[in-house]
Order: structure tokens, then C-alpha cells, then sequence
């Protein structure tokens, strides 16, 4: 038995095959303007919502309660948002280097990490890169304890 963990937040994949098993995304289905029920997001705070108008978005909540939705690729490598986890401070964290998103506006606020991608001159450079061109920002409201996007 192998097991990967080349998932998020290492939850691992287990697999009876020295070969990669493999896997599909399951983004969480949006009904129409309802994206997803609060009680159907685990303790990221954040999940991979797939829309007809949008495709694929990271929608959450943050710890004080205010919805988001947010486009779903980091600006630094691509990573799936909706993967990611909130902050305890309402940050959108990128599963894969740690940059931190406001939900608010889609910048980024803070860098990549890591011993690699953290190195300080390369991480301000994507903090501005990602404050300048952030995450595309959806609006949306909280309506009996779901989700919905907004217009
Ligand atoms: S892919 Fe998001 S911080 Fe690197």
C-alpha cells in the first residue's frame, strides 16, 4: 500500500499500486445563485464551488462571519484557492506556499513562504504582483445560513 499525500493538508490518498492513483476535483455544485450551505464547509473555512456563470470559485466564510467568494487560482503557482484554508485574522491561506489573500478585495497581503519560494526579494515581488492583479472577487450574502452570490 502507497500513500501519497500530495493533497492538501496531507490528507493523503491510499492506493495498492505503486502507480499514482488517479484523482478528480470535486468542487462542491453551485443551484443557481446558491453556492453552498454554511454547514457544508469543514474547518478551512473555504471550498471549491463550481458555478454556470463564474466556473469554479473559492467560496467561505471568514471567522467573523462575512461570505466570500473569490476566484479559485493562486497568483504565485496556480494552486487551487478552495483548497486553501481562512485565517484566524479572515485571510484566504493558498494550500501550496502560504500566500494570504484579503477576501475583500482579492489582493494578496502576504507572499509566499517557505524556505524557497519565501526568500524575501522573490516573495514581495508576488505580494505586488498579487496586490496589483489579486483574486477576482464575487459579491455575495448570507442568507439563511447559505451562501448566495449576488446581481
Ligand atoms: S501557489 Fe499559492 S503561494 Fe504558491
Amino acid at each position: 500500500m502507497v500513500r501519497l499525500r500530495n493533497d492538501p493538508h496531507e490528507r493523503g490518498v491510499d492506493t495498492g499500486s505503486v502507480l499514482p492513483p488517479i484523482t478528480h476535483d470535486n468542487p462542491a455544485v453551485a443551484q443557481g445563485d446558491l453556492l453552498i450551505r454554511v454547514d457544508q464547509l469543514d474547518e478551512r473555512g473555504v471550498r471549491e464551488v463550481r458555478t454556470e456563470r463564474h466556473g469554479v470559485l473559492a467560496v467561505g466564510v471568514t471567522p467573523g462571519g462575512e461570505p466570500f467568494a473569490v476566484g479559485n487560482v493562486c497568483r504565485h503557482q496556480y494552486a487551487r484557492m478552495g483548497r486553501g484554508s481562512v485565517t484566524a485574522s479572515g485571510c484566504l491561506e493558498c494550500p501550496w506556499h502560504r500566500a494570504r489573500y484579503d477576501v475583500t478585495n482579492g489582493r494578496m497581503v502576504e507572499g509566499p513562504k517557505g524556505r524557497i519560494f519565501g526568500f524575501r526579494p522573490y516573495s514581495a515581488m508576488f505580494r505586488l504582483f498579487g496586490s496589483r492583479f489579486g483574486l477576482r472577487t464575487f459579491p455575495v450574502r448570507l442568507q439563511d445560513g447559505a451562501i448566495h452570490l449576488v446581481n
